[in-house]
């Protein structure tokens, strides 16, 4: 097993790369400072992609009274009053900014007749607020920023995965990673570190997200002292896909019911007008996600448990034009043809609220040299997303993120590292090999079956118990898990490796859950059902000094006075 290591220094490292961290690397060269961007994945695989339907932002282009303001409000309002309200004065200022960079990055959108760039609907938001390259918006984002990356000769590793971040006193000095494909350790020194490794989608079955997002970055930073924050707010998409169970949960873009297509019940009932009677489709994702699931736990469902989602009478030549890649992703995958029949599609894990609480003008974490943007960290999107608010947020706080750390790195000099702890961390890699090591994907599948069988769409306390009783087994548990063979490509590493960040993760929402005794947002207790107002709060999960997770519960920070003007007031 190795023992070395090789060491490469950066002014700012960025871990991960998705559009956030591409954007925040993108930032860092612009400054002048030398950054080395570090994946677990391919360069260009990231969840970002599964971001199709848009990216909103107040262009105003199809409804031209939409501005900021708007923007803002519909922020608050979706994350039900604990958002970080300067986040999202942030977001809703500097989105169409980033959209039109993206144009001259040559990123491609569709065009209104007269040539602006398209908008289009979707949930919750006030106006067709969207940009959007038909249903592919977050993977012509990504290609984009790829581009610019690759053209500024910015150093990318590859799979790369970061077992931890190496601390001395306040600050982060290095990051230890393994090459996947080679075997080889790496110190990856650097005066200021972004975290952009996505959310923890993967510690649920039935999800969008793809292998990647296994929560890394909040394990790492949580081991780091890192606050994070709001862990209970999972957002729970409307539509995903049902069958076949290969791809059960595959993102079925919110860009369908944008365009116009309606939900059904196996009765034929267009039931999002007993539910929503104003907003139908169109309200916001927790509660369209709560009735797809009523309808389905009601015995409406098919009989792959899902609703029905129908565009047919958007007619073939609107279908395949708006929403290419659904027309493709139903006719490969399950042989259905979307112009002609109905989707079945049923909730499925989409996005993290929580993460890691960042500064909302720098992305500062409480660490003084480690930054965090995109899904990874939290503020923004409060109780809950609106859709299209990801690609807007991983391009508008990347780049603040990368900003800041490459300004921290310019008056800094290295940290000073203690090779032991460089030892030991290697050693902990190491300690996995062992002949007697428990499966780690076996732990990850009852792991995984736990969080969405007890902490799923609806909650109650006797669940998030019973999800807490078997999370803190499976932690005595991992102390048994092991692979065997050599380091190079080693699945079962990985497997070991990520389980412990989806432990933190696990344990986060499950507690923060349970804590949170009311229904707001994504979070819904169904021994809670109202909103309460003393929960207009945020819950911060930190590392004890003995080892222990630790909590606190904090009030949302004040909006201006003239900031409330542009806010419906919350209704009790
Ligand atoms: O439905 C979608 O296209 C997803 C967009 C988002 O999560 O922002």
């Amino acid at each position: 097993m190795p023992e070395d290591y090789e060491t490469i220094e950066s002014d700012v490292l960025v871990i991960g790369a998705g559009g956030a961290g591409l954007r925040a690397a993108v930032a860092v060269n612009d400054s002048g400072q030398k950054v080395i961007v570090v994946s677990k994945s391919l360069l260009g695989k990231a969840h970002t992609v599964m971001a199709e339907g848009g990216m909103a932002a107040s262009l105003g282009n199809v409804d031209p009274k939409d501005n900021w303001t708007v923007h803002y409000g519909d922020i608050i309002e979706e994350g039900v009053y604990i958002s970080s309200w300067k986040m999202a004065e942030i977001l809703a200022k500097e989105a169409p900014s980033r959209v039109l960079e993206l144009e001259s990055y040559g990123a491609l959108f569709d065009r209104t007749p007269d040539g602006r760039i398209m908008q289009r609907a979707f949930g919750a938001h006030t106006y067709r607020r969207l940009a959007h390259l038909g249903d592919r918006t977050g993977l012509e984002i990504i290609k984009t920023m790829e581009h610019q990356v690759i053209h500024r000769d910015i150093a990318f590793y590859d799979e790369m995965y970061i077992t931890n971040l190496i601390k001395e006193g306040d600050r982060i000095v290095g990051a230890i990673g393994i090459k996947m494909n080679t075997g080889k350790i790496f110190l990856f020194k650097a005066k200021a570190f972004v975290i952009a490794t996505g959310g923890s989608g993967r510690v649920y079955k039935i999800t969008s997200n793809s292998w990647e997002s296994t929560g890394d970055g909040i394990g790492m930073a949580y081991r780091a002292g890192v606050k994070l924050r709001d862990m209970e707010m999972i957002q729970f998409h409307p539509t995903g896909m049902v069958y076949p169970p290969g791809v059960r949960g595959l993102l079925v873009t919110e860009g369908v019911r944008g365009e116009g297509g309606i939900l059904l019940n196996t009765k034929g009932e267009r039931y999002m007008l007993r539910y929503s009677p104003e907003k139908k489709e169109l309200d916001a994702r927790d509660v369209v996600a709560r009735a797809n699931y009523r309808e389905i736990l009601e015995g409406r469902g098919t009989e792959h448990g899902g609703v029905y989602l129908d565009i047919t009478h958007k007619g073939p030549d609107f279908i395949k034009h708006k929403l290419p890649a659904m027309y493709q992703q139903f006719m490969e995958f399950a042989g259905v043809d979307i112009t002609k029949e109905k989707m079945e599609v049923a909730p499925t894990v989409h996005y993290m609220m929580g993460g890691i609480e960042v500064e909302p003008q720098t992305e500062r974490s409480n660490v003084e040299n480690l930054f965090a943007a995109g899904e990874v960290a939290s503020g923004l999107h409060g109780a809950n997303r609106l859709g299209g608010n990801s690609l807007s947020d991983i391009l508008v706080f990347g780049k603040i993120a990368g900003e800041n750390a490459a300004e921290f790195a310019k008056k800094s000099e290295f940290g000073k590292i203690t090779p032991a702890k460089v030892k030991n961390e290697i050693q902990y890699i190491n300690s996995f090999f062992r002949e007697d090591g428990k499966n780690p994907y076996d732990l990850i599948d009852r792991l995984t079956s736990c969080m969405s069988e007890n902490v799923g769409i609806v909650r109650d306390a006797e669940h998030l118990k019973k999800a807490l009783e078997i999370i803190s087994e499976l932690k005595k548990e991992f102390s048994g898990v092991g692979t065997k063979g050599l380091i190079k490509y080693n699945h079962g590493l990985l497997g070991c490796l990520e389980l412990s960040n989806m432990l933190v993760s696990c344990e986060a929402i499950t507690t923060c859950a349970l804590m949170r005794e009311e229904s707001r947002g994504a979070h819904t207790r169904s021994d809670f059902p109202k909103k309460d107002k003393n929960w207009i709060r945020n819950i911060i999960t930190v590392l004890g000094e003995d080892g222990k997770m630790k909590f606190e519960v904090k009030p949302v920070d004040e909006m201006p006075g003239e900031y409330k003007n542009y806010v419906k007031p919350e209704v009790y």
